[in-house]
């Protein structure tokens, strides 16, 4: 049968199958899903051997499992190694989602479940296309398929693992849909993605807790001193005052910007969407380029003291913050953990002692719009969507992609079917019925142009 028949013919099926993994919580963050977080492993290891693949693992590693599977058509044929990811974010706090997180529910076409977009609903699309090419005999590359557990908490047996299967790894390129495009009538392809920097801070005033009334304007309170400090990190323009913070970060061209100044973007739209009133952001540049090309420092929780109910008159012993920092070319992770705690420990006031403990963290990646890879992709998305798509900056963060470089010789393609809009990591996360059909419709076209642009 016709490959675009097939898959018309399957449609809902494929849809039932997508469901029956989103109603798997595979929180990797909790090891109280564990047991969920395995089960999902090989639910995407059975829809693979049940699409076509000559054999498929469930491989231990320190952490979550890898599955991997292949599919070696003719040594002579290009190897494309498809990544993505089975873990999901937590889906706390429950009661802000309209339907249960693992209930999912179609709601005005689209799909409404934790992972939805990120990365169930994008992964699964690539065991629907390949499952459509082998059936429609038109499976023009070899592929093997990549797909961890552990992205949401920084992919860190993820390392070892490539190394480990380089041999059984080696491929010619990466293909992920782990993004973003900007609207479903303008294709786009990121071909930038921001590094990670991630810590934890822990600032000690008094031994112990004080009577706030007995102790208090007598000794450092430590959660006004962190705040102090944190409040220190961005000066009056936003620019972030860690030391040596941009001596690394790559300049974008004034082509560049100008290329960038010409992506549609609707400030207003994305206001509205936010429900906020002004944006915020580092002085000089715009919304776009503050995420795409510029790197920043947020507190992603902070706590301390009594926060129970009604009053307690406390004087805390203790407060901390846990701080990301998102990275660009050519800065790297290990160097701004480095600078961060530096200049953090330097700024601490006498009367607290500070401790600073790295999480996990990711180097940037820029990818070029003039390689094979790159073109076969723009291809495929202007075949389906009948547009070429814009080169954009996703302003997230994938950590394995700049290993896959490092440590394979990789180069990735970020095939992103999803829009920033999808609520990946917050309540009612979504992803629509449009693009998980799109995906399954354009995947093929890439494999089918990768192959004839590198015979070429
Ligand atoms: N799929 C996202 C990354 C993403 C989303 C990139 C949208 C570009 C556009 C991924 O699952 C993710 O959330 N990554 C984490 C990385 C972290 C946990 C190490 C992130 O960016 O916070
Ligand atoms: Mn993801
Ligand atoms: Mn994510």
């Amino acid at each position: 049968m016709n490959r675009n028949n097939y898959i018309e013919a399957n449609k809902d099926r494929f849809l039932n199958e997508l469901i029956e993994l989103l109603k798997i919580p595979s929180v990797s963050a909790d090891s109280s899903f564990a047991k969920d977080t395995l089960k999902a492993a090989d639910y995407v290891k059975e829809a693979l051997i049940k699409a076509g693949v000559d054999l498929a693992e469930v491989i231990p590693t320190k952490g979550y499992p890898v599955v991997y599977a292949e599919k070696m058509v003719d040594a002579s044929l290009p190897t494309i190694l498809v990544y993505g990811h089975y873990d999901v974010q937590p889906a706390t706090p429950y009661e802000l989602w309209t339907t249960p997180p693992f209930e999912p529910a179609i709601r005005d076409g689209k799909i409404y479940a934790r992972g939805a977009c990120d990365d169930k609903g994008q992964m699964y699309m690539h065991v629907k296309a390949f499952e459509a090419m082998v059936q429609s005999d038109t499976l023009a590359c070899n592929v093997k398929f990549m797909i961890e557990g552990e992205e949401e908490v920084g992919s860190s047996n993820l390392g070892p693992f490539c190394i480990e299967n380089r041999e059984r790894l080696k491929a010619d390129v990466v293909l992920i849909s782990d993004t973003s495009m900007i609207a479903n009538d303008t294709p786009s392809i990121d071909v930038g993605l921001r590094g990670l920097s991630y810590v934890e801070v822990e600032v000690t005033g008094p031994n112990r807790d004080l009577h706030s009334g007995v102790y208090g304007g007598a000794v450092a309170n430590p959660i006004n001193i962190l705040a102090e400090m944190i409040a220190s990190l961005h000066d009056e323009n936003k620019h972030i005052t860690v030391e040596g913070f941009y001596d690394n970060v790559l300049e974008t061209s004034q082509e560049d910007r100008d290329a960038m100044a010409k992506t549609p973007f609707d400030l207003d739209e994305f206001k509205k969407d936010l429900g906020i009133n002004e944006v915020w952001g580092e002085k000089g540049f715009s919304t776009m380029e503050r995420t795409g090309i510029r790197p920043t420092l947020d507190v992603n929780g902070i706590w301390g003291g009594y926060i129970g109910e009604g009053a307690k008159t406390v004087l805390p012993s203790k407060a901390y913050a846990k701080i990301s920092m998102r990275l660009v070319p050519n800065q790297t992770g290990e160097e701004i953990t480095e600078k961060f705690m530096k200049h953090f420990e330097k700024i601490a006031p006498a009367g607290v002692t500070v401790k600073v403990t790295p999480h996990h963290g990711g180097n940037p990646v820029l990818t070029p719009t003039d390689s094979v890879e790159f073109r076969a992709a723009a291809k495929a998305m202007e075949t389906t969507f009948g547009k070429t798509p814009i080169p954009t900056r996703g302003g997230g963060s994938i950590p394995i992609v700049a290993l896959f470089e490092k440590e394979l010789g990789l180069k990735s393609v970020l095939f992103g079917f999803g829009l920033d809009s999808d609520a990946l990591h917050s309540p009612n996360e979504h992803y629509g019925l449009f693009n998980f059909y799109k995906g399954i419709e354009t995947i093929p076209y890439f494999f089918q142009y990768y192959a004839e642009m590198k015979k070429a």
